[in-house]
């Protein structure tokens, strides 16, 4: 069992339509020794499903077998997670939360060419304007790693991805030795603060957002 991690694992979230995957796949060419999982994909493959949702016309994910399978693949670090849901992780295996956010209009647009039913449009731009994806993170992690990013245009993805690389630059030089895969000093380090603040990610404020994500996911 892995004890430590040299690289920063970092996880992107969102409303469905924020722009996840392709904010991820652009980040991941910044940092091309790192492994994305598009969690949607892992739990297909790794068959973590627990049934199926009708109403939603989701699979469920089983969530307990998805971390079974995640998390010695997290333990070594340098992994991009791609998820809408932010609050199964164990924190102690996650070093950067980004929560990103969309203009309700734009996210209309983007559901709509996606060809989603009006009903799954609405439930999705309900949770964006609640900030349900944001308020999960702020429950779930330590304030100061979880930064709320704006992504209604490509320049603003661009931006995105070249802040978190810079933190994960600066996360690697501050930490020479790596950080624990154990709960109590990853918890107990509040280095993460510092980093975001200085490289410009700045961290995420209150939010108003209420309400809970869930484990189902689309196919
Ligand atoms: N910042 C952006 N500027 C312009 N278009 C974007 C931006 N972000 C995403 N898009 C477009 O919006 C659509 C949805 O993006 P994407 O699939 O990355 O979202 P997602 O958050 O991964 O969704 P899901 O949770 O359903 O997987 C895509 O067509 C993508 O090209
Ligand atoms: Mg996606």
């Amino acid at each position: 069992m892995q004890q430590t991690r040299c690289r920063p694992n970092i996880l992107v979230s969102g409303t469905p339509g924020c722009g996840k995957s392709t904010t991820c796949e652009l980040l991941q060419r910044h940092l091309p020794d790192y492994q994305y999982f598009n969690i949607s994909d892992f739990a297909r493959e790794h068959n973590c499903y627990d049934g199926y949702d009708e109403a939603r016309k989701s699979h469920i994910v089983d969530e307990d077998r998805l971390l079974d399978e995640l998390e010695p693949l997290l333990r070594r670090g340098g992994a991009i997670v791609d998820w809408h849901v932010n609050d199964i992780f164990p924190e102690r295996l996650i070093d950067l939360v980004v929560v990103l956010r969309c203009d309700n209009a734009i996210l209309h647009d983007r559901l709509q060419k996606r060809g989603y039913h009006s009903s799954k449009i609405e439930e999705n731009i309900d949770a964006e304007i609640m900030g349900v994806v944001l308020q999960d993170a702020l429950d779930s992690y330590v304030r100061e790693i979880v930064v709320e990013l704006q992504s209604d245009d490509t320049e603003q993805m661009q931006q995105n991805v070249d802040r978190i690389a810079a933190w994960e630059a600066n996360w690697v030089s501050e930490h020479p030795d790596g950080v624990s895969n154990a709960l109590q000093q990853h918890a107990g380090s509040d280095a993460s603060s510092s980093e975001a603040d200085s490289d410009g990610v700045s961290d995420a404020g209150d939010s108003d957002g209420d309400g809970d994500g869930d484990s189902t996911q689309d196919n």
